[in-house]
C-alpha cells in the first residue's frame, strides 16, 4: 500500500489506526528530527506526516524523491516552501478547523492573564510576599465595554469574536477579505483598515498566517500607533511581530502589556520579553488540548491513507486545492 514517515511521536498511535498493508515509521524521540534524521526516517516514504518545526523545502523533496504528499499536522504550513512542493507535483495537505476552539480559547487564557496580571498575581503568592487584600494592588484592565481589534478574521480570529461577546467587547477586524454581512451583523464586527485596528483597539489579537505580507507587520511604527495603554496577544505565528520593538514599546510604558505563545525565532525568546512581568509567555500552546492534538493527527492521517489509497484528500492547502 505505501510508506508512511511521522516526524514526531503523537497523541495516537498511528500504527493502529492505519491498515496494517500500510508500512508506518514514527521518529523515536520527542523532538524535531534533524535534516539528516528526517532523510534518513522518511527514505522510501510515499508520504510524510510534518509539524511546523520541520522545515520542509526543495533540498529535502529533492533528497525524498518518492515522497509525494506532505501531511502537515497544523492549519498553518508556513514551514513548507509551497513553491518547492508545487514544482515538484508534492500534495500539500493541512488541519483546520478541528483546533480553532482551542486556539481560540488560549487565545482567551492570554488575554485573561495579560489583562488581570494573573502571572504577576500567581508569582507574588508563591514568593510568600503577599501580606493580604490591598486596593492598590496589581490593578489592571477591565474590558467590558473596550475594543477587541483582530487581525485576520478567519476561523481562529471569528472564533476569539464570538467569546469576545460574552465579555462585552466592541468587536472590530482587519482582514484581507470581508465576512459575509450576516456573520458581522452577529458579532456586531466592523471592518476596519489597518491604520484604524491599530488607533481604535484596546486589544489587539493576531490570527493571521505568516506570509511575506505578514511577516513583521507589527513593528516599532505599528507598536507606536496602538493605543496608549493597549494589549497585544500573538497566537498565530511570531514573525508577525518585532520583538526587540514590542520589547521597545512595553519598556517606555506605551502598552500595558502582552501575551505570546509564538516567537519571532521560536523556540527563542527575545531576551528582553523574558525579563518583563507585563508579558505572559506561553511554549506553543494554542492548539493543545488532548482532543484538539488527537483530531489533528487524525486529520492529517486520514489525508495520508486517502492519498495513498488513490483518493482525493479532504484538506488541501488552498494554494493547491
Ligand atoms: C497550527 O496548527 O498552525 C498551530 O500553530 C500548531 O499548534
Amino acid at each position: 500500500m505505501g510508506r508512511l514517515f511521522v516526524t514526531r511521536r503523537l497523541p495516537i498511535d498511528v500504527r493502529a489506526e492505519t491498515a496494517p498493508e500500510l508500512d508506518v515509521a514514527v521518529f523515536g524521540e520527542d523532538r524535531a528530527p534533524t535534516r539528516a534524521e528526517l532523510i534518513d526516517g522518511a527514505r522510501g516514504s510515499q508520504a510524510i506526516l510534518t509539524l511546523v518545526s520541520d522545515p520542509v523545502d526543495g533540498a529535502l523533496l529533492d533528497a525524498l524523491p518518492s515522497v509525494r504528499h506532505v501531511a502537515q499536522v497544523a492549519v498553518g504550513y508556513d514551514n513548507v516552501d509551497v513553491a518547492a512542493c508545487r514544482a515538484r507535483g508534492v500534495l500539500v495537505t493541512h488541519t483546520p478547523d478541528v483546533l480553532t476552539d482551542a486556539t481560540a480559547d488560549l487565545t482567551w487564557a492570554l488575554l485573561l492573564a495579560v489583562a488581570r496580571r494573573v502571572r504577576e498575581g500567581e508569582a507574588l503568592l508563591r514568593s510568600g510576599r503577599f501580606g493580604g487584600w490591598s486596593p492598590t494592588m496589581l490593578l489592571g484592565v477591565e474590558l467590558a465595554g473596550r475594543t477587541l481589534g483582530l487581525y485576520g478574521f478567519g476561523r481562529i480570529g471569528r472564533a476569539v469574536a464570538r467569546r469576545a461577546r460574552g465579555f462585552g467587547m466592541r468587536i472590530v477586524y482587519c482582514s484581507r477579505s470581508r465576512a459575509p454581512a450576516a456573520l458581522e451583523a452577529a458579532l456586531e464586527a466592523e471592518a476596519v483598515s489597518f491604520d484604524a485596528l491599530l488607533s481604535r483597539s484596546d486589544v489587539i489579537s493576531l490570527h493571521a498566517p505568516l506570509s511575506e505580507a505578514t511577516r513583521g507587520r507589527f513593528g516599532a511604527a505599528e507598536l507606536a500607533a496602538m493605543r496608549p495603554g493597549a494589549i497585544l496577544v500573538n497566537t498565530s505565528r511570531g514573525p508577525l511581530v518585532d520583538e526587540a520593538a514590542l520589547a521597545a514599546a512595553l519598556a517606555r510604558g506605551h502598552l500595558f502589556g502582552a501575551g505570546l505563545d509564538v516567537f519571532e525565532r521560536e523556540p527563542e525568546v527575545h531576551p528582553a520579553l523574558l525579563e518583563r512581568d507585563d508579558v505572559v509567555l506561553l511554549p506553543h500552546l494554542g492548539s493543545a488540548t488532548e482532543a484538539a492534538r488527537q483530531r489533528m493527527a487524525r486529520t492529517a492521517l486520514t489525508d495520508a491513507v486517502r492519498v495513498l489509497l488513490g483518493e482525493a484528500p479532504r484538506h488541501p492547502i488552498p494554494e493547491l486545492s
